[in-house]
């Protein structure tokens, strides 16, 4: 596996797919600092210093794009599900991809597709994990609660190179299956850290607004809803 370290960039996702050509399938892009984080739906991922963790993995499944690529995200939720298990915690996930403890936010996933001439080239999936902070930084994020390892830990410092070697470690563990099975592959680890699952949820999905009892996770990684016995199903959305 190529790991690549960076001092400072914009962002590790766009790093990795302005050069993607000249990676190879599996490489991992790492920075010390991004100037220009970004998460979903164009929102910021803001940057609390180098003891964090800001990487992206460049994937280069052979072929057209998939389906299951969309789940890669929920994937690596539930991989580091699993490593913040190791450390003693019990996280959860929130669907369809942040990774809380006490419904607090320690991690942020962002997966983009890149095409160049129109054709699928592959994936960047970039992770950003809250490893080292403190309580003060956490103002710097206005829309959600956040927290991070440290201080989940109470602890002064956690050592990020043992967390990335933990984390890559588990990522690339199934990943081969992952992409041979898909969603199914994690169904029943993702379900049981799901903790909203069976209560009244309101899911923000662009300008709407849905509610309704969180029922199950489908079998393509999707959040199917009960309203008043009418199942609604959403792939994508921000439980609010
Ligand atoms: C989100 O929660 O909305 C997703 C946040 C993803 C942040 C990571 S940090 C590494 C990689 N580079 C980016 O610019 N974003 C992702």
């Amino acid at each position: 596996m190529d790991i690549f370290y960076l001092d400072k960039v914009n962002s590790t996702n766009s790093y990795a797919k302005e050069n993607f050509l000249s990676f190879k399938d599996k490489a991992i892009i790492i920075a010390s600092a991004q100037t220009n984080g970004r998460g979903r739906y164009d929102r910021k991922w803001v940057d609390f210093g180098e003891g964090n963790l800001f990487l992206t993995f460049v994937l280069k499944p052979s072929g057209e794009f998939r389906q299951i690529y969309a789940c890669l995200t929920q994937y690596l939720s539930v991989v580091l599900y699993n490593v913040l298990q190791d450390y003693g915690l019990l996280p959860s996930i929130k669907w369809p991809n942040d990774v809380l403890i006490n419904n607090k936010k320690i991690a942020g996933i962002l997966c983009e597709s890149v095409m160049i001439k129109n054709k699928f080239q592959g994936l960047v999936l970039g992770i950003g994990v809250n490893l080292n902070a403190q309580k003060d930084d956490f103002d710097l994020v206005k829309d959600r609660e956040v927290t991070s390892l440290n201080v989940e830990l109470g602890r002064e410092y956690e050592d990020k190179k043992l967390f990335t070697e933990k984390l890559l470690n588990t990522f690339f563990r199934h990943y081969d299956d992952f992409l041979c099975s898909g969603f199914v592959l994690i169904k029943d680890d993702y379900t049981k850290a799901c903790d909203f699952l069976g209560k009244v949820i309101s899911v923000k999905v662009f300008d709407k607004r849905v509610s309704g009892v969180a029922k199950r996770i489908g079998d393509f990684g999707e959040l199917i809803l009960d309203d008043n016995n009418k199942e609604i199903t959403l792939t994508m959305g921000d439980i609010l």
